[in-house]
């Protein structure tokens, strides 16, 4: 059969609100220009992210009704922690709320002022929390990264001889490289396991540790099998373990591949600094054995271990990305290509020629595209990746500037996704009607969850 289809269905439904132009046209006014502060129900099909958003499975539901809420040692805990460290390996296992709660405490526990970290690209909330740490945070993607359009098949790879060169120059003042699987700052772009391998050797070489962004292991995992040589004939859960094996700890956000309505973690090898992340989870996020999560929270999360690397569920997924991409692709809208697994992204500067930089052209195609159809989708360019000069006040540009269409799991269907694609079709046959914006207000940085705008 030609037809790929959802490996699941529904039993639980949500109605959709459809509304008219001219309520958009309100309700975008009233949010200032900002889709974030678009109120849920104004949104018809919302694509403004793949976190927080899945929906759960019989299995995870039934786990969560047997959940344990006692106030410390549930027995939810320590399920989670063993379904971690089957899957992960590592000796310490510290739960915490969402993945920037984790990049929190390892900013505050471990990291120093003057420190450096690499990494293939750090998100944007991991490079806030090392920078407000008072570290040097330096992005090495390589520079096919950079080509919108170049075939490269692991465009998440970090640039090994940048690294190689980074690390003997820092010295003592490295504290550690990330690879941030998939980057999601880059068009949800993959790593391949030859660049983790050649990444871990250069860091046992410097005596450097090798932690993991791992929001989005298992759809990397799963584009290795698909892509890289070796490994067409192993699950995604080998290539997940060999991947953890190669690493000294990982932080993650659990609201993406781990199918988490909420959630975090930091699974690590060194006591030394296990012990001064618990120190610190203890006076913001909660207790060892909970972390701010509730037992049910822990029992959904315990699950999704298992579900996030079955085989049917991430064929689809990768499929149904594939395919929208495709669509866009196919009628000539500039899209980040190859495609990853959780998100189609567009180039908002390729797409609206007739903006300026200053005009904000990915965020001005959001706000269009919501107008248009009712679809939320998320910039993550000149507003999200950009930030104020420290010494000039001038806002800095990044190299992309990208619409993010993300898909969360097992939330739509093939048609919503079709309703999605033609609208952004329908909105490039008449680009030149995607009026620019520009900032009235944004703080230094992460503007993209409270700046306000105006039509130029
Ligand atoms: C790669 C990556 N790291 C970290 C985060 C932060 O996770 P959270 O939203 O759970 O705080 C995100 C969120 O989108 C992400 O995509």
């Amino acid at each position: 059969m030609k037809t790929v289809i959802e490996p699941y269905r529904s039993r639980v439904i949500e109605p959709m609100r459809v509304t008219t132009r001219g309520e958009r046209e309100r309700f975008i006014r009233e949010a200032g220009y900002n889709p974030f502060l678009l109120k849920a129900e104004q949104v018809l099909i919302d694509l403004v992210t793949d976190s927080g958003t899945s929906a759960l499975s019989t299995r995870q539901w039934s786990a969560m009704h047997g959940s344990d809420e006692s106030f410390t040692g549930s027995r939810s805990f320590y399920r989670f922690r063993e379904a971690v460290q089957r899957l992960f390996g590592h000796a310490f296992v510290i739960p915490c709320h969402q993945g920037r709660a984790g990049e929190h405490l390892i900013a505050r526990a471990v990291v120093r002022p003057g420190d450096v970290i690499f990494a293939n690209t750090h998100f944007a909330t991991t490079r806030e929390n090392f920078e407000e740490a008072g570290a040097d945070v330096r992005d090495l993607p390589i520079a096919e990264a950079l080509d919108r359009t170049s075939p490269h098949t692991f465009k998440g790879n970090i640039d090994l001889e940048r690294l190689e060169a980074g690390l003997a120059e820092a010295g003592s003042r490295a504290r550690m490289v990330i690879l941030t699987v998939t980057d999601n700052s880059r068009g949800g772009q993959p790593v391949s396991m030859a660049n983790v391998r050649a990444a871990h050797d250069i860091c046992g070489r410097h005596a450097v540790p090798l932690w993991l962004d791992a929001a989005r292991f298992a759809e990397n995992c799963y584009l290795v099998k698909l892509r890289e040589e070796g490994y067409a004939e192993r699950s995604p859960r080998e290539i997940a373990r060999e991947l953890f094996r190669l690493t000294d700890g990982v932080f993650m956000s659990m609201k993406k591949d781990a199918l988490g309505n909420t959630g975090g973690l930091i699974t690590l090898e060194d006591e030394a600094w296990a012990e001064a992340i618990r120190v610190r989870l203890l006076s913001s996020e909660g207790i060892p054995t909970g972390g701010g999560l509730a037992g049910r929270d822990l029992e959904a999360l315990a699950v999704a271990l298992d579900e996030m690397l079955e085989e049917d569920y991430l064929s689809y997924r990768i499929y149904s990305t594939r395919r929208l991409g495709e669509q866009l692709q196919a009628a000539g809208v500039p899209v980040v290509t190859p495609f990853g697994a959780h998100a189609v992204y567009v180039d908002g500067r390729a797409f609206c020629p007739h903006l300026s930089n200053e005009q904000l052209p990915a965020w001005s195609l959001s706000v269009a595209l919501y107008l248009h159809s009712g679809v939320r989708s998320w910039e993550t360019g000149n507003v999200m990746q950009g930030r104020e000069d420290a010494t000039s006040g001038a806002w800095r540009w990044p190299d992309l500037d990208l619409l993010r269409l993300a898909i969360p799991r097992r939330v739509y269907s093939q048609s919503h996704l079709d309703y999605a694609g033609e609208a952004v079709i329908e909105l490039f046959q008449q680009r030149e009607s995607v009026r620019g914006l520009r900032f009235v207000y944004h703080p230094p940085a992460l503007a993209q969850f409270v700046a306000t705008f105006e039509p130029v």
